[in-house]
Parts: structure tokens; sequence; C-alpha cells
């Protein structure tokens, strides 16, 4: 039987951490301060913007909220992440994604300021990334790295497989492994023989967004296993990306669904928030 890897307490000690390098900031004269804009009334974003608020109020980071209706205009949200971007009391931009249709997606989340892009969404921040410069990490990538490291298993020279290449989560997160020295292959849709694959994984990070793809035999014996899949099942009950029932029995190590990868998104955030005031400060 695996251990549990609980993103709960591992959020909460990062949370803690951040909240005493406020505590000091603060002391300097430095409130980090977080602009969040939502546009529209999608359910799912209004709770992930109110757990976002609620972070920041927990660590000390002034957070300012953009509450906008569903109708905004394109160049209304322009004009404000503009305002934002010049604004110098602001550290961090977050648009919550997704926007109504009517709006650009790219072009607006591309418009951010690369010294406010606290989501790490931007090709300047990938770039960054790519290379090995300072930028923003991604906040679930950096999220599952941390898990894995306060968890103890380390890195570099192991067989990596993420399987799903999106931009926000399997692409940085290949990326994140290399710059830890991980052997890293992505695995996606159209990969061959992807159990072969992924049972070569010593540490194998799940993100498709499709409920429990990875059974026990496409898993290692003793392999580390990240989720970051958040679907429901036939039951309506919330699971991963990978059959937690039967993956556990033969990992050393896995997230469950919730209480795994997703506190951490949120911890992440925070600390890319408060990296940005200090930047700043450095300045
Ligand atoms: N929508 C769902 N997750 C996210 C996220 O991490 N950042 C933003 N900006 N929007 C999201």
């Amino acid at each position: 039987m695996a251990v549990l890897i609980d993103g709960k307490a591992i959020s909460s000690e990062i949370k803690e951490e951040l909240k005493q390098e406020v505590a000091e900031l603060k002391a300097q004269g430095i409130t980090p301060c977080l602009a969040v804009i939502l546009v529209g009334d999608d359910s799912a974003s209004a709770i992930y913007v109110r757990n976002k608020k609620r972070a920041c109020e927990y660590i000390g980071i002034e957070s300012r909220s953009y509450e906008l209706p569903k109708e905004t205009t394109e160049q209304e949200l322009e004009k404000l992440v503009r305002e934002l971007n010049e604004d110098e009391t602001v550290d961090g931009i977050l648009v919550q994604l997704p926007l109504p249709e009517q709006i650009d997606e790219e072009k607006i989340t591309g418009m951010i300021s690369p010294k406010k892009d606290v989501d790490g969404f931007l090709p300047e921040s990938i770039g960054a990334l790519c290379i090995g410069s300072e930028g923003f990490r991604s906040c679930t990538p950096a999220g599952v790295l941390e898990l894995i490291k306060r968890s103890g298993y380390t890195i570099e020279g192991k067989e990596c497989v993420v399987v799903g290449r999106s931009n926000h989560v399997g692409k940085p997160m290949a990326l994140l492994l290399l710059e830890q020295n991980g052997t890293v292959t992505i695995v996606h849709s159209r990969t061959k023989n992807l159990s072969e694959i992924t049972r070569r994984a010593d540490i194998l990070v799940v993100a498709v967004g499709n409920p429990k793809l990875i059974q026990a035999d496409d898993v290692k014996e003793g392999a580390v296993v990240i989720d970051v899949g958040m679907n429901r099942d036939e039951n309506g009950k919330l699971c991963g990306d990978v059959d937690f029932e039967h993956v556990k029995e033969k990992a050393e190590a896995i997230t469950p669904v919730p209480g795994g990868v997703g506190p951490m998104t949120i911890a992440m955030l925070m600390n890319n928030c408060v990296e940005a005031a200090r930047k700043k400060r450095r300045e």
C-alpha cells in the first residue's frame, strides 16, 4: 500500500512559510498585492477565485477583486489589464479562465506584463522555464514539483513520464522535471504503446482530464504517481486520471483526488505573488 502524498498538509506548510515571509516584507513597508479579474458568472470559476482570495487574506497578501459582468467587451478588459500593468501597487495579475466567448483569451492573458504573470502562462514565462532563466513557473506544475520534493523523492536521473501535453500543465511539467535533471518523456493521445512507456516511469505525472485512465497495469511497482486530474466518475464522485484504489497497491507513493495536487496550485500562486513583490523591491 502506497504512502499517501498529502497535498493539503504540504500546501498548508507552504502557506505558513509564506505568511512568515509576508510579515517580514510588511515590516519593510511592502505589502504584496494580487489583482484578481473574474468575468461572468461561471460557478466553478467563482469558487476558484474565492479560494484564491481567501488564501491571500490568510497569508497577508492584499487581493484586489475585479468582478465584471459576462457582457464585458474585449476592449473593456484590455483597458483594465493595461491599467493594472501600469499600477505600481499591483504585483500580480490573475485573469480567471475561461473567459466569455466574445473575448480572445490568448490576447488578454498575453497582455499581462511578464513581471506580473503570477499564473506563469505567458510565452515569456514558459520560454524562461525552457532556457532555465528567471521567470514565473506555472502554478500547477510547480506545485507537483514541490509535492515530489517535500515528500523526500529526488528527480535527478529518474525516468519521469508526463501523460498529457497541455500548455498549462503537461508541457511546463516536462520542462520542470527536465530542469531537475530527470529523464523526461511526454505521452499523449496519439502515443502508441502508452502503457509500455508509463510502466517505465519512476515518477509518473498524469494530467489529461480522463477519469481513471491510468490503471494498475500501466504503473511500475514502486513508482511515485502524481494525479493532476479532477473529474467526476459515473456516480458523480470526484476522481482523478488515475484509478487510485488499484494503483495505490502498486505505487510507492500516490496523490489522492481531491486533496493532492489541487491545494498546491493556490499555494504556488501565492508563492509567485510574494516572489513578484520581492523582485520589485530588488529592481
Ligand atoms: N482556471 C482554472 N484554473 C486556472 C488557473 O490556474 N489560472 C487561471 N487564471 N484560470 C484558471
